[in-house]
């Protein structure tokens, strides 16, 4: 399963790798893969291949989708989150700061909260509090104090709009700072940590025993969910939950006790690999 389809790389090496022919134990002839992307555009780049089922749903309703599909239980989870190149480069989708156009950040068209929304009707604590943990915006009081000024006069509709309103309170370089506090408001608009979580939270039950989930994030609290859940089979932090015994509760076995990272000439070759953090868990064998 490919939660994250987005150009469809991961999902094209997959189908390379799997059987296309019968297996014994298979009752329906042949792998599938069953790749979810909850941004409609994604089916564009689905390949001519009858073995690839697409769901256009978030993947936070793996378990609800799959058994709409008849399946119990997979060999394997793959995620790769945030968003695509794709998205990332159709100015009109309104993730980068290199274009103008509406605040809009929604991965999922279908979804009512835009970034217009979150900026527009937000209290001045919550942007404070999502500029500072999602976006680690050094002045993100400041921020969200100033965009509360503004918009009880003008609209902030537009990125441009909004990088002009701002701009006086910006600190230091103003493409990283406009690019950590749209980073913000992007996970506050897709809800990306409470889907990420309920992804996870669904893993131990999907998986067939030996099966394993492999996670790629971008961000240090997408990471710290990942890692805490692979080792614990919860999202708390060690120290807070002394009690549990993480040996029984767990369901699943770390495969990479550090995370994978790219390689130098990873990054030169792709600068967006620059943050990713590959995380793989394999559910234990019963007994
Ligand atoms: C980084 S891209 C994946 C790129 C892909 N691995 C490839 O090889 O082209 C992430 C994709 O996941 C989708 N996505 C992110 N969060 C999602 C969620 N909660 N549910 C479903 N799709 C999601 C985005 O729409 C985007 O297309």
């Amino acid at each position: 399963m490919d939660c994250t389809f987005g150009g469809g790389g991961h999902s094209t090496a997959i189908l390379e790798k799997m059987s296309a022919k019968a297996r014994p134990d298979d009752p329906v002839g042949r792998g599938k893969l069953v790749a979810f992307d909850q941004d409609a555009d994604a089916k564009k780049n689905l390949p001519d291949d009858e073995r690839i089922i697409f769901v256009p749903q978030n993947f936070r309703h793996l378990q609800r989708f799959l058994r709409l599909n008849s399946i119990k239980a997979v060999d394997g989870i793959m995620a790769d989150l945030g968003v695509s190149s794709h998205q990332f480069d159709e100015a009109g989708r309104g993730f980068s700061i290199r274009y103008n156009a509406e605040l809009d950040m929604r991965m999922d068209q279908r979804q009512v909260l835009t970034a217009f929304e979150v900026v527009n009707t937000y209290t001045e604590q919550r942007l404070h509090k999502l500029f500072e943990q999602y976006g680690e915006v050094t002045n993100a009081k400041t921020l969200a104090r100033k965009i509360v000024e503004v918009r009880s006069s003008t609209s902030l509709r537009t990125i441009d709009g909004f990088k002009n309103a701002v701009r006086e309170i910006v600190k230091g370089n103003p493409n990283k700072y406009f690019a950590q506090v749209f980073q913000a408001l992007r996970i506050e608009v897709n809800d990306e940590l409470g889907a990420l979580k309920d992804m996870l939270l669904q893993i131990p039950s999907l998986l067939k025993p030996g099966g394993r989930a492999a996670i790629i994030t971008f961000h240090s609290l997408e990471d710290r969910l990942v890692k805490n859940f692979f080792r614990r089979g919860s999202f708390d932090e060690p120290e807070e939950n002394p009690f549990i015994n993480t040996e029984t509760a767990n369901e699943l076995h770390v495969i990479t006790k550090k995370p994978v990272v790219p390689t130098e000439k990873e990054m030169k070759e792709n600068s967006r690999s620059r943050s990713a953090k590959l995380r793989v868990a394999e559910k234990r064998e019963m007994i």
